[in-house]
């Protein structure tokens, strides 16, 4: 692991939830999400889970959202109801921006019409970003490295929960990785599923000017520990992109289904 881990303080003080969305998110045109974006990677892969798969419910948690609302864009089609939550207050504001429509919210055009392109219907894209709004029930504090990530609120076990590029994050070594994974479990329903996106072999992300520490991992190790912490039948990919240098040093990403048992 290269350098410090990134404690809750200096997430509090240095993550910028403009340059986070700027750094990773923000695309000239839409002909730059054809160019092997990073995110557009995952978003193929979150369409293919919530329609083809036919991974569906009533409802999905989101953990460690960030700022962000595009992994959500697939799902909305499958879950009547959507919570999503972070550690950050800026980032929950950052949401909750774009929920009110605020005129300084980022820009999720290009992203939305990539999402709705590969739904086969480019031009309902305001329509989709409408349907997202009305699905997310709520925004959520949450911490994943307590038993309840949402203490003192209690949340009712989902039919999915979805975490991506957050918990190799959140987690200074392997044995709070596993009891984060634990936690996760808890917030899954009997028969619901797991999914998440990994950065693999990451030791470090920038946001802005600012280095923030990520948990090396392999694809193995998620695997073990997804099953070590109750999961069957754990399905995963690895997606084939790198970040642009100096971003993030992650080899690839990881595309992970796993299932709780009935
Ligand atoms: C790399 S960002 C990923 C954001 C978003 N999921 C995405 O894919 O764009 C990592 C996120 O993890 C959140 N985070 C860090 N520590 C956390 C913790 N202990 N519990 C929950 N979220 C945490 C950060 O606030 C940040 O939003």
């Amino acid at each position: 692991m290269e350098g410090e881990f990134t404690g809750k303080e200096v997430y509090k003080q240095k993550f910028c939830p403009q340059n986070y969305l700027n750094t990773y998110l923000s695309f000239e045109s839409e002909d730059s999400l054809n160019y092997g974006n990073a995110f557009t990677t995952v978003l193929d892969k979150l369409h293919k889970a919530f329609t083809k798969d036919g991974i569906r419910g009533d409802t999905l948690i989101d953990i460690g959202s960030g700022p962000s609302i595009h992994h959500l864009l697939s799902a909305c089609e499958s879950f009547k109801e959507i919570i999503v939550s972070d550690f950050l207050e800026q980032n929950r504001e950052e949401v909750k921006k774009w929920l009110k429509k605020d005129s300084e919210t980022f820009d999720w055009a290009p992203v939305l019409k990539y999402v709705c392109q590969l739904e086969g219907d480019r031009e309902r894209w305001m329509e989709k970003e409408e349907k997202l709004r009305k699905a997310i029930k709520q925004v959520l504090k949450c911490d994943v490295t307590l038993a309840n990530p949402f203490d003192p609120v209690v949340v009712h076990p989902a039919d999915c929960v979805l975490s991506t590029y957050c918990i190799e994050a959140a987690c200074k070594d392997l044995s709070i990785y596993r009891s984060a994974m634990k936690n996760l479990f808890s917030l899954v329903k009997p028969g619901g599923r797991l999914i998440l996106v990994v950065a693999l072999g990451a030791t470090f992300y920038m946001v802005g000017p600012n280095k923030f520490s990520s948990l090396y991992l392999t694809p193995e190790v998620v695997r073990d520990v997804l099953k070590g912490a109750g999961f069957d039948s754990v399905s995963s990919e690895v997606v084939g992109f790198t970040f642009p240098p100096g971003i993030c040093d992650a080899y690839d990403s990881l595309f992970v289904v796993a299932r709780k048992p009935n």
